[in-house]
């Protein structure tokens, strides 16, 4: 790609905005108050807003390499502090999405180097949940399984932290598991059972009120 077609595609998009509401910046401008934090992967096929079909200013987005939630990523948790505390965004979304080449890395045994300690959570994933993984013969019905089942753990990652557990406890605020199929275009609600996925595991990860009943 050109990289002057991006300033040229500016214009056009400027311009386009411009014609339906001549303030749409100035509005924009005055701040932002959206009702979801996004955290998806990075994947350049995976366009947050687009494929959620939102507007600028509607999502809090972070993305990393296969949307994960790991609880000394710095970057990570000061976006998750951010949305819930200071935007208090109402749900926190996880998005992962089929044909995740950070998922597929992990399933593989090569020495990626950086990149190791990172998909090295994915692999703990798959150690979770060795015994349902191993069970599935094909091994592309593997590698989506592993991506929800990615998706489901960070959701957890994300229930673990304080600032969350109190945005459930005093406001409500939900949390998803979406999976992104690349191949149709469809978004996907996991629909994750957290209540029966938390009841064993609550007491060690409360920070001081985990109310699993509202999730
Ligand atoms: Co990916």
């Amino acid at each position: 790609m050109d990289i002057t077609t991006v300033f040229k595609n500016n214009e056009d998009w400027i311009a386009g905005k411009l014609e339906k509401n001549p303030d749409y910046f100035k509005n924009l401008a005055k701040g932002q108050n959206p009702d979801i934090l996004y955290i998806g992967c990075s994947d350049s096929r995976v366009s947050a807003e687009d494929l959620m079909g939102v507007k600028p200013g509607d999502v809090f987005v972070h993305r990393n390499i296969a949307n994960m939630v790991i609880s000394i990523d710095l970057n990570m948790m000061s976006v998750l502090t951010y949305a819930v505390e200071n935007l208090s965004v109402d749900h926190v979304v996880i998005c992962g999405h089929y044909y995740c080449g950070g998922v597929k890395a992990a399933m593989d045994a090569a020495d990626l180097g950086i990149l190791n300690p990172w998909l090295r959570n994915i692999r703990d994933v798959y150690r979770l949940h060795r015994k349902e993984l191993n069970g599935i013969e094909d091994e592309s019905s593997k590698y989506n399984r592993l991506v929800e089942l990615n998706v489901q753990e960070q959701c957890v990652n994300v229930l673990k932290t304080a600032v969350v557990q109190k945005a459930i406890r005093n406001r409500g605020m939900k949390i998803h598991g979406w999976v992104f199929d690349v191949s149709t275009g469809k978004l996907i609600d996991l629909k994750i059972d957290f209540k029966n996925i938390l009841k064993e595991i609550t007491e060690i990860y409360d920070l001081g009120g985990m109310n699993i009943d509202s999730l």
